[in-house]
């Protein structure tokens, strides 16, 4: 039997983001939208704020060694300067809960909901927001002192601005608003990079990344389609990471969406409609080759509610890691989105992404059958063919 073989110390694992998950977060910009009918409700989500022992207990018993979580801005600084040091307290016992179980934590401080106060004075379109983003930043990275030694500053600054100022789906629900799209991109690296300085002024050591959302594309060979495919992967990936990548000691990948032009195939589609096209991960991968940086799956996965396709989805990705890995490129994790069922943003709770799957009457947890399968990759630490 061929085997895929990891390196020892891989790290295996999946991700949740605060709000999604958490429960009880209400003061930021999309409980506002919520109260104000323009996206579901979040309410109490999975209560993983108070359930995130049982939680780990469960990614332990299926094998994880590490866990992707983010902290919420909103909990930590609530009034513009004032830091809660009770919620600052709750993340560190998260953190020490899942070193505890051996699992290595990966920490996100910004996945896409904004604190009130900083959404009121224009979000990321505001020139001082670098500086409010890089201060909250260092001040948890400081507090959580000894807990994560691997943080990343934003999730998926692209499609934070294209949903926000080009859509019109998530917060701050502006439709085509050229000009504050390119402004926001503009403020979110300058963001990144400040807030990466701001880290190192007072944790030299740790690592800190950025998380991209690759979207792939590409196409026939016909010349005009293969153009185009490489102008949008400048416009959506490259020409971003140029302008945080030198301030990147790692790069998280996020991966769910490719786009091929000229193609006449059907794919299988996913509950999110997306084709199923795990492969693509490989070629995404490379895209990320030429900025020289270690790179981690951040997330990856697939919204199937009947666990059909989800097995198979995570073979084919793992298996499409490790050919990247063989080309001599440096990755050192994998995160499945997502360990548990949550609030799938402009959708509500309908999508089901989770190893494990949450009944939201009674929140109780349930490991589906692709969770073993992935459990089963992870305690080899190879893909079996
Ligand atoms: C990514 C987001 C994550 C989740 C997945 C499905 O773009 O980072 O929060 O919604 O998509």
């Amino acid at each position: 039997m061929a085997g895929s073989q990891f390196p020892k110390g891989f790290f295996w694992g999946a991700a949740t983001a605060s709000y999604q998950v958490e429960g009880g977060i209400e003061n930021c910009d999309w409980a506002e939208a919520a109260r104000e009918g323009k996206v579901p409700p979040c309410d109490l989500a999975c209560d993983h704020y108070h359930r995130y022992e049982e939680d780990f207990d469960l990614a332990a018993s299926l094998g994880h060694n590490c866990h992707r979580l983010s902290i919420e801005w909103a909990r930590i600084e609530p009034r513009e300067g004032e830091f809660d040091s009770r919620e600052i307290e709750h993340y560190r016992k998260v953190l020490h809960a899942l070193r505890k179980r051996g699992i290595e934590p990966f920490v996100t401080l910004w996945h896409f909901t904004l604190p009130l106060w900083f959404a009121h004075k224009g979000g990321f379109e505001n020139p001082e927001a670098p500086q409010l983003f890089a201060r909250y930043c260092a001040r948890v990275v400081d507090s959580l002192d000894g807990l994560c030694t691997h943080f990343a500053t934003i999730n998926e600054p692209i499609v934070y601005a294209s949903n926000g100022y080009i859509r019109g789906t998530w917060a701050p629900f502006k439709k085509s608003a050229i000009r504050s799209y390119f402004k926001v991109r503009k403020h979110l690296a300058q963001a990144h990079n400040a807030a990466f300085e701001a880290i190192k002024k007072v944790k030299p050591d740790v690592d800190v990344g950025i998380v991209t959302h690759v979207i792939l594309f590409h196409s026939n060979s016909n010349p005009f389609n293969r153009l185009l495919a490489a102008g949008m992967n400048w416009h959506w990936t490259h020409a971003f990471m140029k302008s945080v990548s030198a301030q990147c000691d790692s790069i998280g990948l996020n991966y769910y969406i490719h786009k091929k032009f000229g193609d006449s195939k059907t794919y299988m589609k996913t509950d999110m409609g997306w084709d199923s096209y795990p492969e693509g991960i490989y070629d995404a991968l490379i895209m990320l080759k030429r900025y020289g940086k270690s790179v981690y799956i951040a997330e990856a996965g697939i919204a199937d509610a009947s666990d059909r396709m989800r097995a198979e989805y995570i073979r084919t990705l793992v298996r499409s890691v490790h050919r990247a890995k063989e080309t001599g490129m440096t990755i050192h994790g994998f995160m499945y989105w997502s360990l548990l069922d949550n609030y799938e943003w402009s959708h509500g709770f309908e999508k089901r992404f989770g190893l494990i799957e949450v009944n939201y009457e009674t929140l109780e947890r349930s490991a589906r059958p692709s969770a073993y399968v992935y459990k089963a990759i992870i305690e080899r630490n190879c893909l079996i063919e």
